[in-house]
């Protein structure tokens, strides 16, 4: 190579790696480091370098990323050793029996488990060569997959060179297994653009995935942002691989391969039940769909003398969380009445068991949602119920459609006071426009305020504010705080024990703090965390009282709709008027002096917590540090000021670590706080 081509190699070398370093950053962490159009220049000068040195092109170059010509069929692609499906768990009782069988079979006590999200995706192979990506394959049946490499290598997560840390290129050939998927917001993305222009909608992630990975236009994957976690090693010859589970997915991390952030070791069957439990709490959070955990012989050694039964391994299980779908079919379309006086359409169903109980109810938001779903009333439906969201109306099963099906119309007058209903052309909501004059409406405002965050009046539910309201015993809040004991021991199913007791909750109401009290008020767009920063900014009522749409602009996290929504709802004389009485009723906080302007200590500070602290939750360490000012952030960047580390901290103490941001315990966290 003469020394001209060998700076060009050199170049082409450094472009490569620096666009990979941007791909990882944009793609798996989320924080580009440069603009759009430098990451773009990048790119463009190193094709014009391969288009001119075609002796140069290499298969494991980001520019093969983009996709290729279209294929006629997917080649077959043999697996070297068969890709395995698990058996399920769907039962605490069924995790026991295979923890008992396991310690029967070894001859212990209790066993050590690697435990891992079971990501809703689909299951592939990748194989390297001397650490390159070589060949990419769908599972199939498990012996026989299909060849989709070219879009396999579109998928900027998965790795087109397997490198360390030094740069190193590991030698030998190495199969990677794992599973391919789409992050919900690129659903959602997706969705929106098949939408925008005409075409069908995807119905889940994991479908949309599965279309995007079985395209032979490999430029339409490219199109499509996939992702991918490894979750283990096919064959590997040659390299002496870590003899745990957990430390060959570090081993593989630190290769650039992407692997779950949620897993752990534990050990013993309590140990599974309790992260299955603490990733159920988490998965409705979680950026991508997950079906279930999976649970690890974490030994190798021990995991080859488990051994496998027919097509699936004896070390390993999946215990599956209660499907979040379900079908059923729609009887009736009701409206209901909320505080605020949107009139929301409820799908009344068959019952039907679904993410864990019976579901006779399901939202359909609005009526665009229903026009665009095109739900009709006697359709087949899917209802869907994920994690303690409501259940809704997830879309219909045409092929089911009888002849018979009703259209819902949207009522003109509301169903509960009459009043006429009204719809703003920017918004989707059709609303009653009766206020507080509509006893739906009311009920609900008092509900509210009665709710545990608000004002906490025990007792006071469902049922109890039907009759107060029916009776006439109530119409605003503050008459709670007037009715006597006699009212209400005449209602019905109310003995004098139950009036007493929900009198001394009433009683017991009226101390509280200012947040609770702003956020019972129940004012559109202003929320539990909202009213706090309120509360917080402002320290005393008159304060907030006397507050314009520019001032209430200063308070954290508050714009013009919420500032807005503030000042409609204080220039109601009536509202004021209920504020002035629930005070003279004895309704009180403790006020403080303003924070407003007030530097807190931690205030500009950037802190990200990671894994399980000693003693406090991930709540109250939030909580704790927001109170004193700080930015409680997600993820770790240059901008990052600590990350508080627990037991079990993953990538982002790692992250932490390569950037140079100060780590801290919770000891040294505590040391911080309390000066
Ligand atoms: S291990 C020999 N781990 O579940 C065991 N599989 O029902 C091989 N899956 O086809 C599988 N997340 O596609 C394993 N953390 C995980 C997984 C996982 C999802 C899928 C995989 C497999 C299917 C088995």
């Amino acid at each position: 190579m003469g020394l001209f081509t060998d700076a060009i190699a050199r170049r082409i070398a450094q472009l490569r790696a620096e666009i990979e370093h941007h791909n990882y950053l944009y793609y798996m962490q989320d924080e580009p480091a440069i603009p759009d159009a430098e990451y773009d220049k990048l790119f463009r000068e190193l094709q014009a370098l391969e288009a001119q040195h075609p002796e140069l092109l290499s298969v494991d170059s980001p520019t093969r990323r983009v996709g290729g010509a279209p294929l006629k069929s997917f080649a077959e692609v043999q697996h070297s050793t068969p890709m395995l499906s698990l058996n399920n768990a769907f039962s605490d009782e069924e995790v026991r029996a295979f923890d008992a069988r396991i310690r029967e079979v070894l001859g212990v006590q209790t066993v050590e488990y690697a435990v891992e999200p079971k990501f809703d995706g689909l299951a592939i192979n990748l194989s390297y060569r001397q650490g390159v990506f070589v060949q990419g394959a769908t599972r199939g049946d498990g012996s026989t997959g299909e060849d989709v490499s070219e879009n396999l290598r579109t998928v900027r997560a998965i790795p087109l060179r397997l490198q360390d840390a030094s740069g190193a290129t590991i030698v030998t050939d190495i199969e990677v297994r794992g599973e391919v998927l789409m992050f919900n917001r690129d659903f959602d993305k997706l969705n929106a653009q098949q939408r925008a222009n005409g075409d069908k909608e995807f119905v889940n992630p994991r479908n949309a995935a599965a279309g995007s990975l079985r395209q032979l236009d490999s430029r339409i994957t490219a199109s499509r942002r996939l992702s991918f976690f490894a979750y283990g090693i096919g064959r590997c010859e040659g390299l002496t691989l870590p003899a745990q589970h957990d430390q060959q997915m570090v081993w593989l991390q630190q290769r650039g391969v992407p692997v779950a952030e949620q897993r752990r070791v534990v050990h013993g069957v309590e140990g599974l039940l309790d992260f299955y439990r603490e990733i159920g709490t988490k998965r409705a959070a979680l950026p991508f769909a997950i079906d279930g955990v999976v649970y690890k012989v974490n030994d190798i050694a021990l995991q080859q003398r488990l051994g496998f039964v027919a097509r699936a391994p004896r070390f390993a299980i999946a215990h599956k969380f209660p499907a979040e779908e379900a079908m059923t079919t729609l009887l009736d379309i009701d409206v209901q009445v909320g505080r605020t006086g949107v009139l929301t359409p409820v799908a009344r169903l068959a019952p039907v068991f679904v993410g864990g109980v019976t579901v006779t109810n399901a939202t359909l938001h609005n009526e665009d949602e229903i026009r665009r779903k095109d739900v009709r009333i006697g359709d087949t439906v899917i209802v869907r119920r994920a994690g303690d969201v409501i259940p809704e109306v997830a879309r219909v099963v045409l092929e089911r459609r009888p002849l018979d099906v009703r259209e819902f119309v949207m009522p003109k007058v509301c169903p509960v006071c009459g009043s006429h209903v009204t719809r703003q052309a920017d918004e989707a909501a059709s609303r009653c426009s009766g206020g507080l004059f509509c006893p739906a409406q009311r009920k609900q405002a008092l509900l509210h305020f009665a709710s545990r965050r608000a004002m906490n009046i025990d007792g006071l539910g469902d049922k109890l504010v039907e009759q107060l309201v029916d009776a006439g015993l109530v119409h605003t809040s503050a008459d709670l705080y007037q009715i006597g004991m006699s009212a209400i021991a005449n209602l019905e199913r109310m003995g004098e024990k139950s009036a007493i007791k929900l009198l001394d909750a009433i009683e017991h109401s009226k101390h509280t703090t200012l947040a609770r009290f702003i956020f019972a008020l129940g004012i559109r767009n202003v929320g539990e965390a909202t009213a706090k920063d309120m509360a917080m900014h402002f320290g005393t009522l008159d304060n907030l009282l006397t507050a314009d749409v520019e001032r209430l602009q200063r308070v954290r996290d508050v714009g013009p709709v919420v500032a807005q929504s503030m000042v409609d709802f204080l220039s109601e004389a009536h509202n004021r008027e209920i504020i002035k009485q629930l005070r003279s009723l004895g309704v009180q906080w403790d006020e403080h002096e303003p924070q407003a302007d007030k530097i807190l200590p931690f205030s500009g500070k950037t802190f990200v917590l990671t894994g399980t602290l000693p003693t406090l939750s991930r709540e109250q360490a939030k909580e704790m540090l927001e109170a004193l000012g700080a930015k409680v952030s997600g993820s770790v960047s240059k901008k990052t000021d600590y990350v508080v580390a627990g037991a079990e901290a993953g990538g982002k103490l790692e992250k932490a670590l390569a950037l140079h941001v100060a780590v801290l315990s919770e000891d040294e966290l505590l040391i911080l706080i309390n000066g």
